[in-house]
């Protein structure tokens, strides 16, 4: 990288958060009024887990996509509300699957009412956001949308597949990210650019950012997984060992332990044992694990600014190059 483009500028959160603003604002609006059902159970649950907010960086990347190519108005307030229904239903559905209580710093919802509601809910916001879709009436949005939830549908059952398989290595893990979340990201960003009416290139461009800012963003979610602090993360910590799910940190571990520790951590990926979380630790601070994955999801990040080069500079631009850095540093 050369100097020149080492000091491009990016914005920091706040700054980011006070450009999109007035977009996020719509966007809430559009998702809260669009949220609603006459099954009081939906409305009960949808609101429950909408209202603790989250970060909204999906619905954000569409926005500042839109506005780093093009000016960007209610088409892209839609595709935003379409892309975080499309994220909350996967949590609805991630949390029953992974059995996890904690989500955005309050209980769960399969953990307040049951899987079952936890799932049909799911299913209610998914298909909110197909109609929500087929009202904007353009085929190429339809079918992007289309492939990214069944690339995302795919991406959970090859993951449940690897699910207690000590052998899951960083081949197969980035799979599984790729399609468990790299293709919203990546549906997000292109589908900013297509509402802006940018050139086939510049979609491309865009979609590039989004998919390796989403290979990056997982990756940190794996590492924060091992090292955040509860309280800020909102999540349980521990939650993909306690399922028997090798991420990064734990593969890169099993990679580089002498072979008696090697044995022990797949015993433990076998039986998820979420009481060795002290032994899985010691094995990955041992080998670096938290260090190594720190360092593939900066190159990730890396590549998603480098995709970005082509794009003549304008505040949305350096938003989402702050962004493709905040993936990597956050906290939560
Ligand atoms: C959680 O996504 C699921 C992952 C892909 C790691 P976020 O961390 O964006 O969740 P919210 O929306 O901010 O709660
Ligand atoms: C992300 O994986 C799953 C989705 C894409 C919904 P995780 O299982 O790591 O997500 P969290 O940590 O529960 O948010
Ligand atoms: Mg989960
Ligand atoms: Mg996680």
């Amino acid at each position: 990288m050369s100097i020149a483009e080492d000091i491009r500028p990016a914005l920091g959160l706040p700054d980011i958060q006070t450009l999109a603003a007035p977009d996020m604002a719509a966007v809430d609006a559009l998702i809260r009024h669009r949220l609603s059902s006459d099954v009081v159970l939906i409305n009960q649950i949808a609101d429950h887990i909408i209202s603790a907010g989250g970060k909204r960086l999906r619905p954000m990347l569409v926005m500042l996509a839109g506005r780093a190519v093009g000016a960007a108005g209610a088409d892209h307030h839609q595709l935003a509300a379409i892309i975080e229904f499309i994220h909350t239903s996967t949590l609805l559905h991630d949390d029953v699957v992974d059995e996890s209580d904690l989500r955005r710093g309050r209980s769960t919802a399969n953990a307040l009412w049951g899987n079952a509601p936890s799932v049909l809910v799911g299913d209610f916001l998914y298909s909110r956001s197909f109609q929500l879709m087929v009202e904007l009436d353009r085929m190429p949005v339809m079918r992007i949308l289309a492939d990214t939830t069944n690339r995302i549908a795919e991406g959970e059952v090859l993951q449940l597949l690897h699910v207690h398989n000590p052998d899951t290595d960083e081949a197969a893990y980035l799979r599984v990210i790729e399609r468990k979340t790299a293709v919203l990201f990546a549906a997000g960003t292109r589908l900013g650019a297509l509402a802006s009416d940018a050139d086939e290139t510049t979609q491309q461009a865009l979609y590039d950012y989004g998919m390796h800012l989403g290979y990056a963003f997982q990756i940190a979610d794996d590492v924060l997984d091992y090292s955040a602090n509860a309280d800020e993360l909102g999540k349980n910590l521990g939650d993909d060992l306690a399922e028997g799910k090798a991420t990064l940190p734990l593969i890169h571990a099993m990679a580089h332990s002498d072979a008696a520790t090697r044995e022990r951590l797949r015993e433990i990926v076998q039986n998820g044992d979420a009481g060795a979380m002290p032994e899985v630790l010691a094995a990955i601070h041992a080998t670096g694990g938290l260090e190594y994955s720190r360092r593939r999801a900066a190159q990730y990040a890396e590549a998603a600014e480098q995709a970005l080069e082509g794009i003549a500079e304008n505040p949305a631009l350096a938003a989402l190059r702050g962004l493709a850095r905040y993936a990597i540093e956050r906290s939560h």
